[in-house]
């Protein structure tokens, strides 16, 4: 009898120790379970809000640009198509699929065929045509204002004006650079047809002009940049991005695709590119409050 309840009294002093050997099997499952599903759990804490935009880097940036030789006309990338949509029409084009040996490029024929690229205020719009104009001045930038070992070429007044600007700029703390410049009708051309190929026409001819319809073709337009901003929106809001938008005009240069203007321009907001049509039209376009198309509208055109 009193061996019984000895076994008894043994039996519930060993309970306790069964439940709590029960409890840490328990911790350790669910320890094990958080584990292997840590992914999936964490990255909702991880994850931006789904409103949050995506900022894509720019399509084939020339990170590492293939080297082009000087007089050659360096090919340059463009943004990405994933900002706003453009509200205007766009040029009629054929829709093909896209191909390289698809001609997609070539603008439609309705367009205004310009009779002289020389004009500093010739209208270069989607709706106008420099056809195969080359300007016949051109300058080599040196390679110290360029972001790549890619040498850029401007039209001689339109690179003095530059440079004034550039070393300004320099002289106030201020540093950007060039990343590209004068692109002919057949860098153009390729460039066009490879983001066509890659993104459609529609969407490519948001960021990237048809080649006749592009103000690089002028020689007096440039895209400028600072590391970490190339072809990126960002870049309007960097100290450098902010002084060009405040100062260009001074040198004669405009931003002509600012913020908010896709739906009279048709290419979405490019805070890197600048036109020069001279001091004293930078001046009055910037007094006028328009767009620079609209105010190189305003002005006499030359046509075929
Ligand atoms: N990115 C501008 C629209 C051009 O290709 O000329
Ligand atoms: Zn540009």
């Amino acid at each position: 009898m009193q061996q019984q309840q000895q076994a008894v009294r043994s039996q519930a002093s060993r309970r306790p120790n069964v439940l709590i050997l029960l409890l840490l099997a328990l911790l350790v499952a669910a320890a094990l379970t958080v584990y292997s599903f840590r992914d999936t759990i964490f990255a909702y804490w991880d994850a931006p809000p789904v409103d949050t935009p995506v900022e894509e880097p720019p399509v084939d940036t020339p990170v590492a640009p293939v080297e082009e030789p000087p007089g050659s006309d360096p090919v340059d990338a463009e943004p990405p198509a994933a900002e706003e949509p453009p509200t205007v029409e766009e040029p009629p084009a054929v829709e093909k699929p896209p191909a390289a040996e698809n001609p997609a490029a070539d603008p439609p024929a309705a367009v205004r065929q310009l009779a002289n690229g020389d004009d500093l205020l010739a209208l270069v719009t989607k709706e106008t045509s420099l056809g195969k104009y080359e300007p016949t001045d051109l300058v080599t930038i040196p390679a110290e204002m360029g972001l790549y070992d890619t040498r850029y070429q401007l039209r001689a007044e339109a690179y003095q004006q530059l440079r004034a600007m550039w070393e300004e700029a320099r002289d106030a703390g201020v540093d950007f650079y060039v990343t590209s410049a004068y692109r002919s009708y057949a860098t153009q051309k390729r460039l066009f047809n490879n983001y066509a190929a890659k993104h459609g026409e529609k969407a490519a001819n948001k960021f990237s002009a048809r080649p006749g319809q592009s103000e690089h073709q002028l020689g007096t337009t440039v895209d400028l940049a600072v590391p970490g901003h190339v072809l990126a929106s960002s870049f309007g809001g960097t100290t450098p991005g902010r002084w060009l938008a405040e100062n260009a005009y001074r040198y004669g240069f405009i931003m002509s695709y600012p913020e908010g203007s896709t739906g009279i321009t048709g290419y979405i907001y490019e805070p890197w590119h600048f036109r020069y049509i001279g001091v004293e039209h930078a001046a009055a376009c910037r007094e006028s409050g328009l767009i620079l198309c609209q105010y190189l509208e305003q002005q006499p055109q030359q046509w075929q």
